[in-house]
């Protein structure tokens, strides 16, 4: 000890800049342990808290031949006809909820609800309504308010979502293709959401999962709009978030980097890509967690997959942000070149 005091009194300009050197490091090795425990070890907020279970789902086993009770508790997906949204929806009916999908594609939403059936030998009860998000008068606004009147909502999944075709300059995008990412992404979530969270308050319950992107965590050149809508999501469901806290509702901002999927056009997965059923089962094991997304100044954030978690907390730390919107940059720009030239080469073949 005396050693220390002689040494700071001897060198202070040097022991300042050693303090501060430790000091760094602690908060950086705090910060790195609170990630990785979050990523790999704690486990999220139990579903029961948000009413998993409840009905005959729970008292199966000592429910006679008459008994009729039913699961109570609800589930709305959006986009849940295909990928992430359709896992979610099998997924969160297996862990004992009702679910009512919404998406374009009837037979498809016929297909998730015949397996949510067999999936739970008949006691997770299942409602579709088939609607175009990019319509504002589309019809089945309408039937999904009538739906919702009826049932009891416990978990939202807004999942929907539509990117760029293809990599675009935005001056050079078609204007229908920017308003169908704006009421795909942000106008259909604000307003299923004002359809449903008004229940959650009465109830004092709930939660809210919406689906955002790494694309609004770290601005996509050439995806701008998309890029725009996802950062819309991020930043209203921390908003959200603290306004719907004391009423119990959760409300959390899911941002994958890629999955497995139709809109990523990537059919193989990696260490870095999921199938749509391990990004899911990862998001439920993680709810009310934010894994890599812990520390950058949005409380709502999630990036509940593991590699994606360690890649955000990464770029955020390293501060390589800038750096990562260079790239991204140059990775569109050269699948846009490959897009034209595959293009070129169909026109020529035709
Ligand atoms: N996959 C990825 O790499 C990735 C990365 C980051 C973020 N995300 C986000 O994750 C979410 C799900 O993406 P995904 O990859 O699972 O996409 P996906 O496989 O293409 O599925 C999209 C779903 O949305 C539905 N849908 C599309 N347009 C619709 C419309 N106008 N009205 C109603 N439903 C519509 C589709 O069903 P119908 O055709 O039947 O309508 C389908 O069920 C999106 O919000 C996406 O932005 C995905």
């Amino acid at each position: 000890m005396d050693a220390v005091i002689s040494f700071v009194k001897e060198n202070p300009t040097c022991a300042f800049f050693y303090a501060l050197g430790g000091f760094t490091f602690l908060k950086f090795a705090i910060k790195t342990l609170v990630v990785f425990s979050e990523t790999f070890v704690l486990p999220g907020t139990n579903l029961k808290n948000f009413g998993a279970g409840k009905g005959s789902w729970a008292g199966r086993d000592r429910c006679t031949f008459l008994c009729i009770a039913r699961l109570t508790r609800w589930i709305v997906v959006t986009g849940a006809s295909d990928g992430i949204g359709r896992e979610y929806a099998i997924q969160l009916a297996k862990k004992g909820f009702n679910v009512l999908t919404v998406a374009r594609n009837e037979t498809a939403l016929k297909s998730v609800t015949d397996e949510i059936a067999s999936g739970t030998q008949g006691k997770a009860q299942s409602k579709t309504v088939v609607l175009d998000v990019s319509k504002s008068d589309h019809p089945g606004w309408e039937q999904l308010q009538q739906v919702l009147s009826e049932i009891r909502v416990s978990v939202l999944v807004n999942n929907v979502g539509k990117s760029h075709a293809h990599p675009v300059y935005f001056a050079e995008a078609e204007s229908s293709e920017l308003s169908d990412i704006i009421a795909i992404n942000v106008n259909a979530t604000v307003r299923i959401t004002r359809m449903v969270l008004p229940g959650m308050v009465k109830q004092q319950n709930g939660l809210v999962l919406n689906i955002g992107s790494f694309s609004g965590v770290v601005p996509s050149p050439m995806l701008a709009t998309y890029s725009g809508a996802k950062a819309f999501i991020d930043t209203f469901s921390t908003a959200l978030a603290e306004e719907v806290q004391k009423d119990g509702i959760l409300v959390q901002c899911i941002n994958p980097y890629f999955v497995v999927s139709k809109m990523s056009k990537i059919r193989k997965p990696s260490v870095m890509i999921p199938t749509p059923d391990a990004f899911v089962r990862a998001s439920l094991n993680k709810v009310g967690l934010s894994g890599g997304a812990r520390f950058v100044g949005r409380p709502a954030a999630s990036a509940p997959y593991w590699s994606h978690s360690l890649l955000e907390y990464f770029i955020g730390v390293l501060g390589w942000k800038q750096a990562t919107v260079v790239y991204s940059h140059k990775l569109h720009r050269s699948i846009r070149k490959r897009v034209d030239k595959k293009l070129a080469r169909e026109a020529k073949a035709q």
